[in-house]
């Protein structure tokens, strides 16, 4: 089996740009053409050597961080390829796992490779029983987010003997995480609402097995839907790359810090959780919960547009796409047919067509280039299927891990890794002398610390308000969800 070696670097392409720097220093920058696309890039590797600047650049609006031969995304035109294939053509023709095996290896399987893959993946698909005990520890009410991010970090207890220059180690780590994704998934779920684990069954396929581990009952046989199926692989399929977003861009840092790999998948987890990125799906049904019928979509889009505090459009906007996301528009036909299929009316779907037709004629939205994203019609879809909000972001982690490991996986085989460690502008204090101050003359409380233990100090601060102002402390409780 090959080890999916990415394509080398691209040669400059001979152009040149010139920089002029305000002393009248001159400063030739190549300038780097891609394999595909119309995209150009400076290389500026030698720019703070040759001139003492760096560029300032947050959010990484326009800094390529490496090269990747995996997916490709035209933003303007709204493409998204994975090793070359158009992702609506894979959600359309193929299984999850054979292209999680493209995205690995650069090539789709034949059947006795993918057969081979599918064996290996099934192999690790059973978890490690001391991270099982794990879950126990987790109060009921926890998010299983905050249970992945956890668990699949301790799985690098498990397996920490990993040396990450070894091809054959990188390979199991792959599959084993992509193999226990759901697993994981699945418990964090039955844990949240108090009910037994169901362990994977060998003969169900990648999708299948998902469902079985979340909706198997002890009491009665499960019998896997082929509608679920072919939603679960598609929606798989959907999520599993999308380049350097910001979970898989966090990956790739603490993997190149030669980090376990495992550690490394569970802080694209918590990258993955907030509502900017993969948390948005939820974030979306809460939205449209909110808006609670199409009358009210006017409504809604004037106070996004006015920017009130925290109102977003949900599921919309990216910073790549400036068209129509192709997954949304896959996803958007798959939520139809699931509901079809399934003979749901859900009422959200009638707010979110609205809400999606008001925001695409509206200026604001036109102007900025703001088209429904991925996230944008998958919760409606998730719903359907029975899989609760809170789950959403899990679903989107389990598939994501394919394209986290992937990128991991090419950045080590490069074998020229460098540790990702960008630079800042300072704009805190200049040097100064240190000088021991009294609370009086700093202006700060008079309360004497010394009198009172840790924990009374704890009781003052949490009362206060300064403590709660991040986290809510939620007591364990017995009802189940
Ligand atoms: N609703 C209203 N206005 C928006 C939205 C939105 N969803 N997205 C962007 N804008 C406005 C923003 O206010 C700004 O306006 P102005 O120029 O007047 O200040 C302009 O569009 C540019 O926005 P930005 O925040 O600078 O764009 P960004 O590239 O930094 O952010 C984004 C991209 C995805 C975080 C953002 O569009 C957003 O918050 N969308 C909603 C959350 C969402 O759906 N996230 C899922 C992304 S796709 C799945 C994934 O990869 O995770």
């Amino acid at each position: 089996m090959g080890f999916g070696k990415p394509e080398p670097s691209q040669e400059p392409s001979g152009e040149v740009a010139t920089l002029k720097l305000p002393d009248g220093q001159e400063h030739h920058i190549k300038l780097l053409r891609p394999s595909h696309g119309d995209d150009l890039f400076l290389d500026i590797r030698d720019l703070h050597a040759r001139t003492g600047c760096f560029v300032f650049d947050p959010g990484y609006t326009c800094t390529g961080s490496c090269v990747s031969a995996i997916t490709y995304i035209d933003g303007p035109k709204g493409v998204c390829l994975y090793r070359g294939y158009p992702v609506q053509d894979l959600c359309e023709h193929a299984q999850a796992l054979e292209v999680a095996y493209l995205l690995l290896v650069g090539e789709l399987p034949d059947d006795e490779q993918l057969y081979a893959f599918e064996r290996e993946v099934k192999g690790h698909t059973l978890v490690h029983e001391k991270v099982t005990g794990l879950y126990s520890s987790f109060t009921l009410n926890s998010h299983p987010m905050a249970i992945m991010v956890a668990v699949v970090g301790a799985l690098s207890c498990i397996y920490s003997e990993l040396d990450c220059h070894n091809s054959a180690h990188r390979w199991l780590a792959c599959t084993r995480l992509i193999a226990q994704l759901p697993t994981l998934a699945c418990m964090a779920y039955r844990t949240s609402i108090g009910q037994r684990f169901i362990y994977p069954k060998a003969a169900l396929s990648f999708a299948e097995n998902f469902l079985y581990m979340m909706f198997a009952n002890p009491m009665e046989e499960y019998e896997v839907s082929p509608v679920a199926v072919k939603a679960i692989n598609t929606f798989m399929i959907l999520h599993m790359d999308h380049e350097q977003n910001a979970s898989t861009s966090t990956v790739r840092i603490a993997g190149s810090s030669q980090a376990n790999p495992y550690a490394c998948i569970a802080a694209g987890i918590a990258s993955l959780w907030g509502p900017a990125h993969g948390g948005a799906n939820e974030a979306v049904i809460s939205m449209l919960r909110e808006i609670g019928s199409a009358d009210k979509v006017p409504q809604f889009v004037a106070s996004v547009k006015a920017k009130v505090a925290g109102v977003r459009l949900m599921g919309f906007g990216h910073r790549v796409y400036k068209n129509y996301d192709p997954r949304a528009r896959v996803m958007k036909s798959l939520v139809q047919e699931v509901l079809n299929d399934l003979h749901i009316k859900d009422p959200l779907l009638e707010v979110a067509h609205r809400l999606e037709e008001v925001a695409l004629e509206d200026p604001y939205f036109v102007q900025r280039k703001l088209y429904p994203n991925v996230d944008y019609y998958s919760g409606i879809m998730l719903q359907a299927l029975g899989i609760p909000t809170s789950m959403f972001t899990v679903m989107f982690a389990m598939s994501r891990t394919v394209g986290w490991v992937a990128q991991w996986k090419e950045m080590l085989a490069e074998g020229q890794l460098r540790i990702g460690r960008p630079r800042q502008m300072y704009v805190g204090a200049k040097r100064r002398e240190y000088k021991r101050l009294s609370a009086a003359a700093a202006g700060t409380s008079t309360w004497d610390f010394s009198k009172f233990s840790f924990s009374q100090q704890f009781a003052r601060k949490e009362g206060s308000g300064t403590l709660r102002s991040s986290f809510q402390v939620t007591l364990p409780t017995t009802v189940t969800r």
